[in-house]
């Protein structure tokens, strides 16, 4: 989306919408006398008739031949300022975004200093309404034919009252820019239906993204993980016609000093559940199941972007979980990369396969840090809904890091316990381990197998991200579909990444 900086003073074009803010209670922002004297004077009105509050989304439109700035415009209530948080400036946005695509605008324009208030700085104000415009205009509309069914584009002018303001608000829409569009790209891939989207077009699509940036690519293809016994990743794809990989991207090497960070991301390009085959109700939405590969790579793009000084290296093995060709059984007993053995009572419950060979091999970079991403159970989405992240880790310290970047960037995290005790669960009888527990406590479990393979202390963070990768009906920041969650969080932690 193109955001346009102008300054209240500057000559412009009337704008097809008009957007302020208004806090309960409140004055109402003082530039607007001079900026559209009539608007300013219907505000008083309605605000002295109490036909408007300015409790939170409350919206208060107006029309005048005579307005300059747009033939309409909305006045937004943003609640009492003492209530006024990060997250409630998102979902103002939010509100703006839905407002422009509803009226079908070209051109919006918005007040911006009429946003800042309580916790919310005119900067936070910038990079809020900057992010979630763009994140809220996003659709994956490539496969429609009929043009007019595609998304419209319209351009945001944001108009500041401070002139000193413009050049720290051009770095900001930059930097704000640089993260979505690794949101952007995450949706893409994860939206992209499995019969496209498969390793092979993966590796395509990420060597294409690395080569363009500071960042280096190398892939393990179908024979190196043959050499490497990289057996988790080669079972689980066994029933696949596509060859699998496990792509290696390195960003930052020049600051190996600081500690390097590992990302891991679950990259099943479409889950069948295999010959434990799920049912068919909602199965279509398995192309998602790369969403934690997608988010990774989706980081590493924002942070080339940026020019974060961190050294983090991201691993997505990339298979898909099929019946075709030669699938593994339940029963099968596979050596894993570190030697361990498991037996496959499941082959529904293959990521924790892939991840765990990808989580050995990480040890060859000496992390300080480990992270994995994935949609790894359907308990974590019976347990939190698409409201939180499940967060297990064997490091507390990290766990809070990881928390923190998670509520700074709106993608909240909630701990789940790693207690010994559920451990028992995937004790082998023939084997090392069992790749399920019982039916209870699956996203705990599923942990707990992902730390059998953690490289000796080293600490680690798992998000089990099944209940938050996907949206199933719009919000303020995302149509249905692919969320891109883990992006932002990821980001956010690795600006503020010290050893
Ligand atoms: N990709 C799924 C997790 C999933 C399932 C996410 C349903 C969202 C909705 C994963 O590979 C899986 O199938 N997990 C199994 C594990 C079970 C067999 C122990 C699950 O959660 O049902
Ligand atoms: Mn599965
Ligand atoms: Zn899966």
């Amino acid at each position: 989306m193109e955001f346009i900086l102008k300054h209240t003073a500057d000559k412009k074009k009337p704008a097809d919408l008009f957007v302020m803010g208004y806090f309960e209670g409140g004055a109402v922002c003082k530039e607007l006398q001079t900026l559209e004297p009539l608007f300013y004077q219907s505000i008083k009105t309605a605000l002295k008739n109490g036909k408007f509050k300015g409790s939170f989304s409350e919206t208060l439109s107006s029309y005048h031949e005579k307005f300059t700035q747009a033939s309409e415009i909305v006045l937004i209530g943003l609640g009492k300022t003492g209530n006024f948080k990060k997250l409630c400036m998102r979902k103002a946005a939010g509100q703006i975004a839905q407002l422009a695509k509803s009226k079908n605008v070209s051109a919006l324009r918005i007040l911006t200093d009429s946003f800042a208030g309580g916790e919310v700085k005119i900067q936070d104000a910038v990079s809020g309404l900057a992010e979630v415009l763009e994140l809220n205009a996003y659709a994956f509309d490539k496969y429609k034919k009929d043009n007019a069914k595609k998304k419209k584009e319209f351009s945001t002018e944001l108009i500041y009252t401070k002139k000193q303001y413009e050049a720290a608000f051009k770095k900001n829409i930059a930097a704000t820019q640089a993260v979505t569009r690794g949101v952007l790209l995450a949706r893409d891939l994860i939206n992209e239906p499995g019969n496209v989207l498969n390793a092979p077009r993966m590796v395509e699509i990420v060597r294409k993204m690395t080569a363009q940036k500071k960042i280096s690519c190398k892939v393990l293809g179908e024979a190196e993980l043959k050499k490497l016994k990289m057996n988790g990743i080669l079972a689980v794809n066994q029933g696949s016609m596509t060859p699998p990989a496990l792509i290696v991207t390195e960003y930052g090497q020049r600051y190996q000093s600081k500690g390097t960070v590992c990302l891991v991301g679950k990259g099943v390009t479409f889950d069948t559940g295999g010959i434990s085959l799920k049912p068919g109700k909602d199965m279509e939405k398995m192309k998602y199941d790369m969403s934690g590969s997608a988010a990774v790579i989706g980081a590493m793009s924002a942070l080339a972007d940026l020019g974060l000084p961190v050294h983090v290296v991201a691993l997505t093995p990339m298979v898909e979980n099929n019946v075709a060709n030669n699938p593994q059984r339940p029963g099968d007993i596979i050596q894993m990369y570190n030697g361990k053995t498991v037996e496959v009572i499941n082959t529904d419950a293959e990521g924790r396969l892939i991840l765990a060979d990808a989580l050995s091999y990480a040890e060859k970079f000496k992390p300080k840090a480990i992270i994995d991403l994935a949609t790894l159970t359907g308990m974590c989405a019976y347990t939190f809904g698409d409201q939180a992240i499940a967060i297990l880790g064997n490091s507390k310290r990290l766990i809070g890091r990881v928390q923190d970047a998670g509520e700074a960037a709106g993608e909240r995290c909630w701990e789940l316990p790693m207690w010994d005790g559920y451990r028992d669960q995937i004790k082998g009888y023939h084997s090392d381990l069992l790749n399920v527990g019982g039916p209870y406590g699956g996203t705990i479990t599923a942990a707990k197998f992902l730390e059998e393979f953690i490289p000796e202390k080293t600490d680690w963070v798992h998000m089990d991200i099944a209940g938050t990768a996907w949206c199933n009906s719009p919000r303020y920041d995302c149509v249905k579909g692919a969320t891109g969650v883990g992006v932002k969080l990821l980001v956010q932690f690795l600006k503020a990444w010290k050893k």
